[in-house]
């Protein structure tokens, strides 16, 4: 066997292209160009087939047929592997194994004769995965890796007028693979656009443009460099700009920025060729560690993106990325990192049009080299060199133009090493505009921002502050206390998650070296797929017959893998929200705080509104249009009702507690440029309780019964001799006892970083999921039935002393006085205190639960920004989120009423208080679901869980919080659930 590493270019030798042309911008131009997209022959081989395509150089009839852009693995040749860190293959660089998937492609395609008459005729691949050979005609033209970056074949001697035959040889791994090991689906093929393109003699082969702003003198000074051989103007004409290549203009302009994306068209022309581009006006820099855009501190409420769409995977078309920027807006995310390369240029478009800054993040991660302690990694090794610096050369080639990218990035996580030197200076020297990041080399020796990804909120205050550990190099310490501190990515957005968002965003409020962070991650990656009987789901690692795989964790984003948004994506978009309204603690009264956060934008545009309600319904309502407005960074303490509401508040009906709720909305008369918003799009909202609800009238009427059969009746609910409540209203109870375990989050199950036992681990070391209730003893106490009971779980000590206390409130309705108090040593905390209920129902999906409290949506102890006290209806299906891997969801916080419509009557349960450890809170957190947290926990997938005849409710005091231990820290201080005595006040009635 030949020494590979002696062989000029292979797919096992770490080198750059051969035979393509150098990068080059991605512009629109109106030269000839045809789209090879479509239908392409295909046939995918098993091993590594040797030699170059030219080598067969049959025309692939009789072959099956791919679409372009398109994975092979999507299309029924081969399946689908997904690991996050490992590689699926001996880690052996840069060569790969035998078994090496080779997709074989062939299709013909037709030069016009005027294409040849002088000029070039070009061959342009968006992206191809991962290494790939190209043969004209029969002749071997080039080879090319990147593949998320583009290449550039010069076709025109061997190409004739009329067809010709192109083939393209595709591995599925090669030495490429080592420097794009990103966590995700290992998938392959040409998955981007191809194109001929006919460059015509004179055309304009690449344009550089530099747009600043110097906010102090409203300013933007523009040139434009332009890469041809004929005479090229550059021309904006809404500025009067009209200059030749390289010539300079400094005049008045309005500048782009994520919440004013001005864009100016230009026109660069010779007589051959035009292209257009859209021109932004922008400057970035650090001043005094702060991160600036237009001289305004910025601060980054971001995402990382990467690209995907589950029946396409990579290749996504158009639609979907727009879908992505109007998803991404509309939720107040204003910064997406491309994780982790160069995301299709389309994509920068929009960002640019749209308004959303962009770290760039070349298309590099050699992760799986840290399983080996980081031996032979390709950052460090000069041989790669070449390589790397290739791939940030044609990722600024292709990108620059753009004004929404602010940052670039050297990629991710690819440890440390020399070759992040050679990258930095090499975007240095073809721009020096923008910053540049890589978290992966904590020194950030070669960088302009401090990066790190799921720093704690404790360890992200102290680098706020300035105060992080030292580094031992005290040059590098120095100057990296200097630069202003991202979060490249934070708050793991896996399953029901993340908790804590809001806390990291008061840091980022709070400091101005704190330039904000990207959550990880937009989308679940789940492959839509179904089961051999047909029905459809999403799959992830494990579910395509995969050696080695990372399972769920290919499902950690804020939309589900259809792009329905979860609930933690909603938590964010009010977490982001540029007009934040929130409680004031220390204000002395009722009082809320309106935050104008954005760095540009005056709240001209927002419609304050307030409304005064209780029980769901609006008392007052009105607008604030005499507050005045809000200039970027100002803020509003409102301490005051507005005089019509202080007014409903004194003939409020009695009972119910009164909220104080304000809005801010686009107004419809103020026009701004947001063509992602609907009318009356939602700027931020906040909500402070200005009066509290009065306890429940107390229990009037009523003894306990003997019942013919031995038990008791109390009210409407019937016990048996046991004390075992049997029936409540019209509904048979088939269980009725303390509850402490959920079916795990993703979270849960997960250690927090420097623990040593994850959540889901403590509550199984506890017994929580197996709990039998031991009967005390039944009493009849004056009115009230008291029955007292331990709650445990097999194979452990501790356990809850329970009592239950009855007490009828007339013939409709039962009270219950619920104290639990744990007993014995606990080893973690506890997922939730609380009351578990069956209720015998035929139809538990479709119960509908009318509830006042928070919602609409879900809410945790940890995430619970987006949720407003009010009054919602939803069935018991609809309050499910089908979490690509089933586990806890569902809860509402606060609640004070619900009522039940089951098949057998309404059921209303009403609670006037619980405490957890002596700390109160009006409201309980209610769960109901059709099937049990057991059969939740087990599923694998959503379609798994099946409805059954019963009704299953949560009625908690508390709930443990989410936190990001999947990828991160657990549950903060603030919203863990310790054991901790616990009361229940709860009154149920059957409503007639
Ligand atoms: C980070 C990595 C991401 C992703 C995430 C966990 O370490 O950069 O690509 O793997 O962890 O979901």
């Amino acid at each position: 066997m030949a020494d590979a590493s002696a062989a000029p270019s292979t797919h096992e030798t770490p080198t750059p292209p051969t035979g393509v042309r150098s990068p080059r911008s991605h512009l629109a131009s109106d030269a000839p160009r045809a789209d090879l997209n479509g239908e392409w022959r295909f046939r995918l081989f098993d091993e590594a087939v040797t030699g170059v395509a030219a080598d067969d150089p049959g025309t692939g009839d009789g072959w099956g047929s791919i679409a372009v852009p398109g994975h092979w693995q999507l299309q029924g040749h081969g399946s689908p592997a997904y690991t996050n860190v490992v590689f699926p293959f001996p880690v052996d660089p840069p060569r790969v194994p035998r078994d090496n998937p080779t997709g074989e492609y062939r299709r013909t395609f037709a030069v016009p004769s005027e294409w040849l008459d002088g000029g070039r005729v070009v061959l342009r691949f968006e992206g191809v995965d991962s290494w790939f050979a190209v043969a004209v005609n029969g002749t071997p033209l080039a080879t090319s890796s990147g593949s998320r970056l583009p290449t550039e074949i010069d076709v025109t001697d061997v190409v004739v007028a009329g067809e010709n035959l192109l083939a393209v040889r595709v591995h599925q791994w090669s030495a490429a693979s080592y420097v794009e090991d990103q966590d995700q689906w290992w998938l392959s093929g040409i998955f981007r656009d191809v194109a001929l393109l006919r460059r015509p003699a004179g055309g304009i082969t690449d344009v550089r443009v530099a747009a600043e702003y110097d906010p102090t003198s409203g300013q933007g000074t523009f040139r434009a460099e332009v890469t041809t051989l004929g005479e090229a103007r550059v021309r904006i004409p809404e500025l009067g700009i009209d200059l030749a290549s390289g010539q300079e203009a400094t005049l008045a302009v309005e500048p782009w920025s994520a919440e004013v994306p001005r864009l100016y068209d230009t026109e660069v022309s010779t007589d051959a060729e035009t292209v257009r581009l859209r021109v932004g006006f922008r400057t970035v820099t650090i001043d005094d560690g702060v991160f600036r855009v237009n001289g305004a501190a910025v601060k980054l409420r971001g995402v990382n993106r990467h690209e995907f769409e589950p029946t396409r995977g990579r290749a996504v078309t158009p639609e979907t990325m727009l879908e992505d920027v109007v998803l991404a807006k509309r939720h107040h995310v204003n910064a997406v990192r491309t994780s982790h390369y160069p995301p299709h240029p389309h994509f920068l478009d929009l960002c640019d049009e749209y308004g959303l800054y962009v770290i760039d993040e070349n298309d590099l991660e050699t992760h799986g080299f840290g399983v080996i302690d980081w031996r032979g990694n390709p950052t460090d090794d000069a041989a790669w060199e070449p390589l790397l610096v290739d791939r940030v050369r044609r990722m600024i080639g292709r990108d620059a133009h753009h004004p929404s990218i602010v940052m670039w990035s050297l990629g991710n996580e690819a440890g440390e090493g020399r070759n992040l030197a050679a990258m930095a200076a090499a975007i240095r020297e073809l721009d020096d505009s923008r910053p540049i990041h890589y978290e992966g080399d904590r020194s950030s020796a070669d960088v302009d921002v401090y990066s790190r990804m799921y720093a704690s909120v404790g360890e992200t205050e102290r680098i706020g502050r300035g105060e992080e550990d030292q580094l031992t190099d005290g040059e590098l310490d120095a100057r990296r206390r200097g630069l202003p501190f991202v979060q490249c990515e934070y708050a793991h957005a896996m399953g029901n998650g993340p908790g804590g968002l809001a806390d990291y965003d008061e840091l980022f409020d709070t400091y101005p070296r704190l330039m904000g962070g990207f959550v990880w991650e937009w989308i679940d990656h789940g492959i839509a797929t179904r089961t051999p009987d047909g029905v459809e789901f999403f799959g992830y690692g494990g579910d395509f017959g995969e050696e080695i795989h990372d399972g769920t964790f290919i499902a950690d984003g804020m939309l589900l893998p259809d792009r329905t948004p979860s609930p933690g994506m909603v938590e964010m978009a009010a977490v982001y929200a540029p007009v934040r309204i929130d409680v004031e603690p220390d204000a002395g009264v009722p009082a809320l705080l309106v935050r104008n956060r954005y760095a540009f934008r005056s709240t001209e545009h927002a419609q304050l509104t307030w409304a005064l309600e209780a029980d769901g319904e609006v008392l007052a309502s009105g607008d604030y249009d005499d507050l005045g407005v809000l200039e970027a960074g100002e803020a509003f303490l409102l301490t005051e009702l507005p005089a019509e509401a202080s007014a409903a508040l004194e003939t409020a009906p009695a009972g119910p507690a009164v909220w104080w709720t304000v809005r801010a909305r686009l107004r419809p008369d103020v026009a701004i440029d947001a063509p992602w918003a609907e009318e009356g799009f939602g700027l931020g909202a906040g909500q402070v309780l200005v009066r509290a609800a009065a306890p429940l009238p107390a229990a009037v009427g009523g003894e306990v019964r003997a019942s013919d059969d031995g038990g008791y009746a109390v009210g409407p609910a019937a016990f048996d001799g046991a004390g075992r409540l049997v029936r409540l209203g019209g509904a048979e109870v088939t269980l009725a006892r303390v509850d402490a375990w959920r079916a795990p989050t993703d979270n849960d199950r997960a250690a927090s970083w420097g623990e040593a036992m994850s959540d889901a681990e403590a509550w199984r070391r506890s017994g929580l999921d197996r709990v039998h209730e031991r009967l005390d003893s039944v009493e009849v106490d004056g009115d009230a039935l008291v029955v007292t009971a331990r709650t445990a779980g097999a194979a452990t000590d501790c356990g809850f002393a329970v009592t239950y206390r009855w007490t009828p409130a007339g013939d409709d309705a039962v009270d219950l006085e619920l104290d639990i108090v744990p007993e014995g040593e606990w080893p973690g905390s506890l997922a939730r205190i609380g009351m578990l209920l069956g209720l015998a129902e035929g139809a538990p999906s479709d119960v509908l639960v009318d509830w006042v409290g928070l919602g609409p949506g879900e809410s945790y102890a940890d995430s619970k920004v987006a949720a407003l006290t009010g009054r919602w209806q939803h069935t018991v299906a609809d309050l499910q989120t089908r979490y690509t891997h089933p586990q806890e969801n569902g809860a509402r916080r606060g609640v004070t009423r619900a009522d039940l419509v089951l098949g057998a009557g309404r059921l209303r349960v009403e609670s006037d208080g619980v405490s957890v450890g002596g700390r109160a809170s009006t409201g309980l957190e209610l769960s109901a679901r059709p099937w049990t947290d057991a059969a939740l926990a087990a599923a694998a997938h959503p379609h798994d869980l099946v409805a059954g005849d019963v009704l299953w409710l949560h009625l908690d005091a508390a709930q443990h919080g989410l936190g990001s231990a999947a990828c991160g820290p657990g549950v903060l201080p603030n919203a863990v659930l310790r054991p901790a005595p616990a009361q229940l006040r709860l009154r149920f009635t059957a409503v007639r």
